[in-house]
């Protein structure tokens, strides 16, 4: 399993895509087009919200699980993208339970956000949100209403109802009538037909065989709507105990989980960040580390690692391996800090993430320094390769969460990894 274990961006896209040459089946359990991963191979960049990475491998399984929330138009859109490059995409899957984002999901999105004025969560604005709402209420249109006429129509004017005065701005908008959107979604259905499947009983006929199957999250543990930093979160659970939920696996089908975190933290839309810095520093690091959302384009904030946090992440998900991505970033940064605890204002401290909002809402963050390193370490695939100031600062890492370094990101290219450990090695 493949988890964020920051606020997402972490790059979870390239772990998977460097899994799914071996694996059998990639399945995605949560969230929707709020995520997005690039996946860069040769002079080739491709740019994926929905579709797991592991579609750019021929014979492999790509699981869109009943936990994700699916905006049909997105996903149709990614499929003619893939098939247009050459890309075979027969070979993914989508959940006959996943629960689909409407048009109104969007506006209510949009028009919550407004109302909400400097609360306001910093969404996607891509209906996230009001999808799960509706899932919870009962009120959710599922991927398998799609096939059939009748019910889909029933169900879009129950889900409406409760929503009209809030919708009644856009009253005259095309895509809320009735009619319109029926017809819209039933094409989407056609479209999407030889996809939708039983993909619980497809991964769990996977696990029976033998197979490889990875489970890939979206988003990170801080942005879990149970255990982040609520409300400034996003409205399902990324942290790995949610795969069980979302793919319809039992918890003793996982062996491994790993965390993916960048060599400093990052975080899109509002909400508390410790250890967040403004000066040129954090600018030099949006630079070249591309900090700019893949899917809303935003500049992401920018601070230092943050082990408070990332202890709790690790705890949460129960981490049996770390990948440490974009190091090389980092390179030519010097001393390098590192949060390991935090602060309030009367000067309580902090060495565990604090459960409490207000406290983390007023916490700055205490740090270690550490000595940088000035060389360029987009070449290293060793550990022998990196600087030593450079394997000090992984050591530290991993000797303070107590979890295994398994994988290094050292470039965006596929091959700039460095692998370590057994199951790791496999992918080499
Ligand atoms: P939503 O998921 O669009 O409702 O947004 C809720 C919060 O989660 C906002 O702060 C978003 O910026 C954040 N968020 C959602 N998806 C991602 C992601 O893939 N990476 C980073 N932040 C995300």
């Amino acid at each position: 399993m493949i988890v964020g274990a920051q606020w997402g961006d972490e790059g979870k896209g390239k772990v998977t895509d460097l899994m799914a040459e071996r694996a059998d089946s990639i399945v995605r359990f949560q969230g929707g087009n709020n995520a997005g991963h690039t996946i860069i191979r040769g002079d080739e960049v491709f740019k994926l919200h929905l579709v797991p990475s592991g579609i750019l491998h021929p014979g492999t399984t790509c699981v869109i699980g009943n936990g994700v929330v699916i905006d049909p138009g997105v996903l149709i859109g990614e499929l003619d993208e893939l098939r247009r490059r050459g890309i075979d995409t027969l070979g993914l899957k989508i959940s006959a339970n996943a629960h689909l984002i409407m048009p109104y999901h969007l506006l209510l999105d949009s028009e919550g956000e407004a109302q909400l004025g400097e609360l306001k969560i910093g969404t996607t604005k891509r209906g996230i949100g009001p999808c799960y709402a509706d899932k919870a209420s009962r009120l959710g249109i599922r991927v398998q209403d799609l096939l059939d006429e009748k019910i889909l129509r029933k169900k879009i004017m129950t889900a409406m109802e409760p929503k009209r005065q809030m919708l009644r701005p856009f009253s005259r908008d095309p895509m809320l009538d009735l009619h319109t959107m029926t017809e819209a979604y039933l094409t989407f259905g056609h479209r999407l037909e030889p996809h939708i499947a039983d993909t619980a009983a497809l991964v769990w006929n996977d696990l029976q065989a033998g197979k490889d199957v990875v489970f890939e999250g979206a988003q990170g543990a801080l942005l879990d709507i149970d255990h982040g930093t609520y409300p400034f979160v996003t409205s399902s659970n990324p942290i790995a105990g949610a795969a069980c939920i979302g793919a319809g696996v039992g918890p003793t089908a996982i062996d491994d989980v790993w965390g993916i975190a960048k060599a400093y933290t990052t975080r899109v839309g509002s909400g508390p960040f410790p250890s967040e810095q403004f000066d040129d520093v954090a600018d030099r690091i949006r630079d070249v580390g591309h900090e700019f959302g893949t899917t809303t384009g935003r500049p992401r904030r920018i601070g230092w690692l943050d082990l408070v946090a990332m202890k709790y992440a690790s705890r949460l998900n129960g981490l049996t391996g770390l990948c440490i991505t974009k190091l090389d970033v980092l390179s030519g940064i010097d001393p390098l800090r590192v949060a390991v605890s935090y602060r309030t204002a009367d000067g309580a401290e902090f060495s565990e993430f604090p459960y409490h909002q207000s406290v983390l809402h007023h916490a700055t963050a205490d740090y270690v320094e550490m000595p940088g390193w000035q060389e360029d370490i987009t070449g290293a695939r060793s550990l022998d390769d990196l600087p030593e100031a450079c394997r000090n600062y992984l050591d530290y890492i991993s000797e303070s969460l107590g979890v295994p370094i398994v994988l290094i990101g050292v470039g965006p290219e596929r091959s700039q990894v460095i692998l370590l450990g057994d199951r790791a090695a496999e992918l080499a």
